[in-house]
C-alpha cells in the first residue's frame, strides 16, 4: 500500500493546461475533480492558477460534499458574513437568481470580500443551472492593468492606500431598528480595512491594482475631490477589453479565480431566466504593498484618513447574521 501511494505521489502530472486568454484564463483537462487530486496534478494546477489567474474545468459532475472537498484542497474555506449559505454547509454560498430574485451588485467590477483585513485568495464557482442566453462571468487581470500604466502613474499609485468597507451590504440592514442594531455589530466585526492601492501578489510577487467600487471608500491622506478622481481613474482599468477574459457557462463547469490578481463582473443580462451557481471561498492573507507606509501629508485641511469606523473593532467570536436574506 505504502509503495503504491508513494508511486502515485511521485508520478508525473497528468493534467493538461491550455492557455485561453492573453493575460488570464486557462482550461484544465485530464482530471476528475470528484476524486482526491494526486499531488503532482495539484502542483501543476496550483502553478497554472497563479500563472493564468482563472482556471476552467468542464464536465465535472460532483456531489456537494465532493465539491467542498475539492475546494478544501486549495486551503481553508471561509463563511461569507452577508451571503445566504446552506445551513449544513455554511461555507457554500448558493447564487440562485431569476426575474423574481435578481442578484445584488454583481454587475460591478470587484474582487470578493475586500472589506476583510485578510480578503480571500481564491473564489470557486460551479454552475448547476445555466440560462439559455447571457449570465457570463467577466474577469479582468489587475496585474495586466498595473503593467499597462505609465511608469509615472505606477509609482504615484504605489504610494497610496485605500480604505475599504462592506458598503454594498449595508443595504441589507436598512429599514428597521433591529436591522440598524445588527449593522453596528457587523461594523465591529468588520471594521474598515486599509489596503495598499498597488498590492504585491504574495506568490508571484507581481504588482496589481487593488481598489474596487464595491468596497473602496476613499484614498487615505488626500482631500475628498482628489480621492474621488484618483478612484475614478482606477475603476476604469478593468473595463479595458485587453485586460479581460469572459467565461461562457455550461452545466457542470467549475472555475476558480485568483481573487488577489483579478476582478470580476457578472452581468444581469440573463434575467428573467434562472441561473444557479454554488460558490466556495478560500481564506487569504493580509495584502501588502510595494512601498513602505505612505508618508504623512502636509495638507492639513479636509484630509481623509481618520474615520470613526476604522477605529472601532473589538472582534466578537460569534458572527451576527443579517436580518434580511440576501439574494446575490
Ligand atoms: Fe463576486
Amino acid at each position: 500500500m505504502g509503495t503504491m501511494a508513494a508511486k502515485r505521489n511521485h508520478r508525473k502530472a497528468r493534467v493538461v493546461v491550455e492557455q485561453l486568454g492573453a493575460h488570464l484564463g486557462a482550461e484544465i483537462t485530464g482530471v476528475d475533480l470528484s476524486q482526491k487530486i494526486a499531488s503532482a496534478d495539484m502542483t501543476a494546477i496550483h502553478k497554472a492558477f497563479v500563472k493564468h489567474s482563472v482556471l476552467i474545468f468542464r464536465n465535472q459532475e460532483l456531489s456537494q460534499a465532493q465539491y467542498i472537498s475539492f475546494g478544501r484542497q486549495f486551503g481553508e474555506l471561509t463563511v461569507h458574513p452577508f451571503a445566504t449559505s446552506l445551513p449544513d454547509h455554511p461555507e457554500l454560498i448558493v447564487l440562485d437568481n431569476d426575474g423574481e430574485s435578481p442578484p445584488l451588485s454583481t454587475d460591478q467590477w470587484h474582487s470578493d470580500e475586500m472589506f476583510r483585513a485578510e480578503p480571500p485568495s481564491a473564489t470557486i464557482i460551479r454552475s448547476t443551472i445555466t440560462p439559455p442566453i447571457g449570465g457570463d462571468t467577466l474577469l479582468a487581470s489587475m496585474t495586466a492593468a498595473y503593467s499597462g500604466l505609465n511608469p509615472a502613474l505606477q509609482d504615484f499609485y504605489a504610494n497610496l492606500e485605500a480604505v475599504n468597507d462592506f458598503k454594498v451590504f449595508r443595504a441589507l440592514y436598512q429599514g428597521t431598528y433591529e436591522g440598524r442594531k445588527k449593522l453596528v455589530e457587523m461594523e465591529e466585526l468588520f471594521p474598515n480595512s486599509t489596503h495598499p492601492v498597488v498590492r504585491v501578489h504574495p506568490v508571484n510577487r507581481k504588482r496589481l491594482i487593488y481598489v474596487s467600487p464595491q468596497t473602496t471608500k476613499y484614498i487615505k491622506g488626500v482631500r475628498d475631490f482628489e480621492s474621488e478622481q484618483i478612484l475614478q481613474m482606477l475603476y476604469q482599468l478593468p473595463e479595458v477589453p485587453e485586460y479581460q477574459f469572459r467565461v461562457r457557462w455550461e452545466p457542470n463547469m467549475i472555475i476558480i479565480w485568483d481573487n488577489r490578481s483579478t476582478q470580476h463582473y457578472a452581468p444581469r443580462d440573463y434575467l428573467p431566466h434562472r441561473r444557479r451557481m454554488e460558490r466556495l471561498t478560500v481564506k487569504g492573507d493580509k495584502p501588502f504593498g510595494a512601498k513602505k507606509k505612505m508618508k504623512s501629508t502636509v495638507v492639513e485641511m479636509n484630509v481623509r484618513g481618520t474615520d470613526k469606523a476604522e477605529k472601532t473593532g473589538s472582534h466578537r467570536k460569534n458572527l451576527a447574521r443579517p436580518a434580511a436574506k440576501m439574494t446575490k
